[in-house]
Parts: C-alpha cells; sequence; structure tokens
C-alpha cells in the first residue's frame, strides 16, 4: 500500500518513519514535508490547503491511506473533500475538528455534557469583555467594605509597582485580584491565541491584541473565551477515536515555555517525554471516564462523530483534571516520543480508525517499555522571529547512536546541504532503559548537533525525575 503524510514538522517525520516501519507499506510520500521526510520517504511539493492538488495526487498514485498532520487542513475541511472523493483518510471531519478550531465550541460542548474545565465567559465585543476583567479587581476599605471594579482612572494610584485605591488624600489600600485570566481567541491562532495572564493590565491588552488589533485575523478573534487560570502541572492524552470506540495511548508532558523551569513565552512545544508518570493509572481511568468519554458521547449526540486522534490537554489540578484544550490531531513533539514505542503497526492502526474498526485494537496496543524523550532545537528568537536558512552540522554523528532518532521539524535540503526552514528545527529523541537514560542519551546526542543561533532546553522530563 501507499501512504501519504500531510504536513512539515516534527509530527509528521515521526508518522512518515513509523508508518515506513509496516510490512505493508510499499512507499510512504509527505506533501510537502521536510529534509527529514524526504530522507525516510518521499517529498511531493504540495502545500496542506490545496486540496484540489492533494486530491489529484492521490488518485494517480492510489494512496491506500492519507494521513492528516497538523489543524488547519482539518478545520478547513480536507477529510471531507478526500470521503468525497472515496479517498481512504485519516482524520475528523471538518464538523469534528471545531473542538480545536473555535474554543467557544469547545467549552459550550464541556459546560453542556459536564467535561471538567476551568470556568469561563465567552465574549464577542469588546466592550464587556474589559468591564468583566476589569471586574475581577476589588478592595476592602479601612471600614471593611470590599469595593469591586471597574475603578475609574482617578480612583487609582500605582506608587512602586504597587496598584492602590484612593480612599482620601492621605490614605490608600491595595487593590487586589479575585482570581487570574486566561484570554483565548476562538478561533485557530498557530498555538498564539491563548494568553496567560497575571495582572488586569495583561487581559486587557489580550483583548485588544485579539478583538481590536485583530493579530490573529477577523474571525479567529470575533468571539474570545475569557477563563479562570488553572493551576497544576500539563498531561497531553491522546486517544484514538472511532465511532463510540476510544482507545487511548499513552499519556505524554509537553514543555510549551521556552526557557528552562517553564520560564518565558509559550512556544509550540519545546520537548516531550513518554510515558508521564504523572498520569497514573488512578488519574488515567478519571480522565477517561470524566473527559474522553463524555466528549466523544457529547461529540456524538451533536451528530458530529469523531473519527482520528482525540488530544486533551489536561491540567492536572489539586481538584483533579480538568481540560485546558482539546486538539484534533497528533500532538508536537509529543508524537516523536510516543511513536517512537509504539509497537503495534501503524498502518493497520490508522487504517482501522478511518474504517470504524478500532474496537478490533480496544486494550490490544503494544508498547516499547523504555521511555522515551524528545528534546526539541529551536532557531535563534523562536517563538518570536527567526533566521531561516542556517546550515545545520553532527545530525549524521547524532544518528549513529544507538536508540536516538533525530526527528526533522524546520529543515530543508539545499544543494546537498541541509539547512533550518522554521523555529522548531529538529526533535532529538531518545530510548533509555531508565527515564534518565533517556534523557542522558537525547542530550548527548543534541550535543553533536549545531546551526547558528541554536537554543534548547536543558531541563526535558525533569518534572518527572523529581528534580524539580
Ligand atoms: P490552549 O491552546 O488552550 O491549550 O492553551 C495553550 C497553553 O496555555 C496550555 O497548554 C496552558 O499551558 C496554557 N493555558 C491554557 N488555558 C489555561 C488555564 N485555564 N490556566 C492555566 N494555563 C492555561
Ligand atoms: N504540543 C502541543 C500541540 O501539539 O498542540
Amino acid at each position: 500500500m501507499k501512504v501519504l503524510v500531510i504536513g512539515k514538522g516534527g509530527r509528521e517525520h515521526a508518522l512518515v518513519w513509523k508508518l515506513g516501519q509496516s510490512p505493508r507499506v510499499k512507499a510512504v510520500f509527505c506533501a510537502p514535508g521536510n529534509a527529514g521526510t524526504g530522507q525516510d520517504g518521499v517529498n511531493v511539493p504540495i502545500e496542506p490547503n490545496d486540496f484540489p492538488a492533494l486530491i489529484r495526487f492521490a488518485k494517480k498514485e492510489q494512496i491506500g491511506l492519507t494521513v492528516v498532520g497538523p489543524e488547519d487542513p482539518l478545520a478547513a475541511g480536507i477529510v471531507d473533500a478526500f470521503q468525497r472523493e472515496g479517498l481512504k483518510v485519516f482524520g475528523p471531519t471538518k464538523d469534528a475538528a471545531q473542538l480545536e478550531g473555535s474554543k467557544v465550541f469547545a467549552k459550550q460542548l464541556m459546560r453542556h455534557a459536564d467535561v471538567p474545565t476551568a470556568e469561563f465567559r465567552i465574549f464577542d465585543h469588546p466592550d464587556p469583555a474589559r468591564q468583566y476583567i476589569q471586574s475581577r479587581e476589588y478592595v476592602v476599605t479601612p471600614d471593611g467594605r470590599t469595593l469591586h471594579g471597574p475603578f475609574t482612572k482617578d480612583q487609582i494610584v500605582v506608587e512602586n509597582g504597587v496598584k492602590q485605591f484612593v480612599i482620601n488624600p492621605t490614605r490608600r489600600v491595595p487593590v487586589n485580584l479575585s482570581e487570574r485570566l486566561v484570554v483565548k481567541a476562538d478561533g485557530l491562532a498557530a498555538g498564539k491565541g491563548v494568553v496567560v495572564c497575571s495582572t488586569v493590565e495583561q487581559a486587557l491588552q489580550a483583548v485588544e491584541r485579539i478583538m481590536v488589533q485583530e493579530e490573529f485575523g477577523r474571525s479567529a478573534g470575533r468571539q474570545i473565551v475569557i477563563e479562570r487560570r488553572l493551576e497544576g502541572q500539563e498531561l497531553s492524552i491522546l486517544a484514538l477515536v472511532a465511532g463510540r470506540t476510544i482507545v487511548p495511548l499513552q499519556p505524554t508532558q509537553d514543555h510549551k515555555a521556552v526557557f528552562d523551569g517553564d520560564q518565558g513565552p509559550n512556544t509550540g512545544g519545546m520537548g516531550a517525554y513518554c510515558p508521564a508518570p504523572l498520569g497514573t493509572p488512578e488519574l488515567l481511568a478519571k480522565i477517561d471516564e470524566t473527559i474522553l468519554v463524555s466528549t466523544v458521547h457529547a461529540l456524538k449526540r451533536r451528530r458530529k462523530p469523531f473519527r482520528g486522534v482525540l488530544y486533551a490537554g489536561v491540567m492536572v489540578t489539586n481538584q483533579g483534571p480538568r481540560v485546558l484544550e482539546y486538539n484534533c490531531r497528533f500532538g508536537d513533539p509529543e508524537s516523536q516520543p510516543l511513536l517512537m514505542r509504539l509497537r503495534t503497526d501503524l498502518v493497520d492502526l490508522l487504517l482501522a480508525t478511518a474504517e470504524d474498526r478500532l474496537d478490533e485494537f480496544a486494550d490490544k496496543l503494544v508498547w516499547d517499555p523504555r521511555p522515551a524523550v524528545c528534546v526539541v532545537l529551536c532557531s535563534g528568537g523562536y517563538p518570536g522571529s527567526y533566521p531561516k536558512g542556517k546550515v545545520i552540522s553532527g545530525l549524521e554523528e547524532a544518528a549513529k547512536l544507538p536508540d536516538v532518532k533525530v526527528f526533522h521539524a524546520g529543515t530543508k535540503l539545499e544543494k546537498n546541504v541541509i539547512t533550518t526552514d522554521g523555529g522548531r528545527v529538529l526533535g532529538v529523541t531518545a530510548l533509555g532503559d531508565t527515564l534518565s537514560q533517556a534523557k542522558r542519551r537525547a542530550y548527548e546526542a543534541v550535543e553533536k548537533i549545531s546551526f547558528p543561533g541554536m537554543h534548547y532546553r536543558k531541563d526535558i522530563a525533569d518534572k518527572a525525575l523529581g528534580l524539580v
């Protein structure tokens, strides 16, 4: 059989690599792919949003299964377009992909289905959103009364960075915040439409950027979700879903912030490991019952049945697991360590999902017992702007190390030289007998690789190793 993977990141390289290991597979194509998918498969220069060209290619090559990597073509209906042509495709339909494509849809579904998530409000105008944010401020006056915001400019002074409420010319009391907030653009924003805020000013600025300046486009910012900021550790729960069958994959943990110790702005993901011991059997059972089953059934009730990978980003709080977001596809970089450990034939598994036969695999997945760690190497400046075209060296030396696989993300082959072509450039992934050995091996491989401006986190998997 011939298979086609759509996309060009690290996740897609991991998919190409794993699908190519199936004895049933004759050829793996990747559209448009990167330098790594070109080594483990065959690149096809078609963009993921060019559905007519992808369909023509799939028909011409008699592709037996197309696997869609990124969210944008899913939200735009690529699965519906392939199915209309009688082509076999792995991923949710446009309707079901709304779970990721619209945060408003996802939060309303969670509310109706009683899926645990952060308390939230939805706004379609900036004024009530600002009013709501400002109403989160309050002061306790010297005579014991509580006054709630919004406060006027005349009522507030800032002294030494501390916001104070003016009682009278000589008396001030501090302004408190009843809860910290997260502001989210409704639509897809390449992972950047979520602003985790510590102050009212940050939240107001997020409303400005999303709704007024329309930084993520008019339609993505037409509505926003404002929700309560949750505290805890994050867990990525991916499950294959077809009809009412749910086959959870092993739990993984991503590292979203750009710097060690979870400092700095959020990125697409700086590294991941699998399995994440935070996902104890008890916690996973609870997530299965309160999150996965409820979500899948709620979608079915709305006549948007899900088929593909359902990915719940979960915050493990003191009160239990809470959904931060849903994705409707494999995670990146979670897929790199996850697929490195999967022993079950991925073509069989994804085909069974696409054909609604997933029940054949319930409780039957086989995993390499060894943990895997993936460290993402990034371009200088990422997640802000970054240069491209830097020559990467050391890839061959890294590849020689045992139980190491260097997955490419933003790379390009030009005149026989591999250069950088994106923010996240490589996902250096290693297996080890223990998590700490997997980590050591991954970083040994990282040491072999370099390109100008390269940066990466040094603490991937430390949370699980009890180091932080
Ligand atoms: P999302 O795209 O909704 O997953 O948000 C991206 C990231 O923002 C998450 O992985 C979290 O790190 C963070 N985040 C989102 N919602 C919240 C929340 N309610 N509380 C704390 N952090 C959040
Ligand atoms: N690693 C986060 C994501 O794939 O969205």
